[in-house]
């Protein structure tokens, strides 16, 4: 649970501890990223996708360098430059590094739990910029499919009881993915700093 470390209970499947222990974060972010973006226009979507690029292109190097086969999520930056590029905009330089020293047990697993389970904010998000935009503005990112059926096998995998070295791990990736997208976003969010 969030603020009793990071090791679950011995019954406590690895998703509802990722999840408790990520959950006052997520809020976190979910309240940056509607002040440094939202999606209410179509400049705001374009922000919106600036700073997800952003946060995501340093994760995918680190996924390449450091993740196993069936811990690597499908890329989304190409996806969200294809949007932009539908916007008229380029996709931003990324604006911060992401490590987490030396990769440990479970870090890939954590770092795949976060971008996968995004897919389900996403599918949230893309309902309501379908219906702000008319249907008009370009949702590959936002609806990408493939990100989706990754998720699915990953449950299988995280659904379940892990060993306490793997699950720690895990949660301190999470806990790291989520800190670094915040900082993109908080550094969205101040006016004379762009991304
Ligand atoms: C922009 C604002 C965001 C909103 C409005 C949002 C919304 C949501 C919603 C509604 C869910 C639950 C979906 C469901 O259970 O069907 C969810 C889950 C999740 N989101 Fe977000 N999200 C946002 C940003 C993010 C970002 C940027 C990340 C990644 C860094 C992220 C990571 C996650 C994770 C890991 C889950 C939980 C997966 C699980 O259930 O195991 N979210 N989000």
């Amino acid at each position: 649970m969030a603020g009793q470390g990071h090791q679950p209970a011995s019954d406590e499947s690895l998703r509802s501890h990722l999840r408790a222990a990520t959950l006052a974060a997520h809020d976190l972010l979910d309240r940056a990223m509607q002040a440094a973006s939202g999606w209410r226009t179509r400049e705001d979507y374009a922000r919106f996708l600036e700073l997800q690029h952003a946060a995501r292109a340093p994760l995918e190097d680190w996924i390449d360098a450091h993740a196993p086969e069936d811990l690597r999520p499908p890329r989304q930056t190409r996806l969200i430059a294809h949007d932009l590029a539908a916007l008229g905009k380029a996709p931003p330089a990324p604006a911060h590094l992401f490590s987490l020293g030396e990769a440990g047990t479970g870090h890939a697993l954590g770092v795949a739990w976060v971008l996968a389970g995004s897919a389900l904010g996403n599918r949230s998000i893309a309902r309501q910029v379908r219906r702000i935009g008319g249907g008009a503005w370009p949702m590959v990112f936002l609806g990408d499919a493939a990100m989706l059926g990754f998720w699915q096998a990953l449950r299988a995998r995280i659904e379940q009881p892990t060993p306490p070295g793997e699950a720690e791990g895990a949660t301190d990736a999470a806990i790291a993915v989520f800190a670094h997208f915040l900082a993109v976003a908080e550094q969205a969010e101040a006016p004379e700093t762009a991304l």
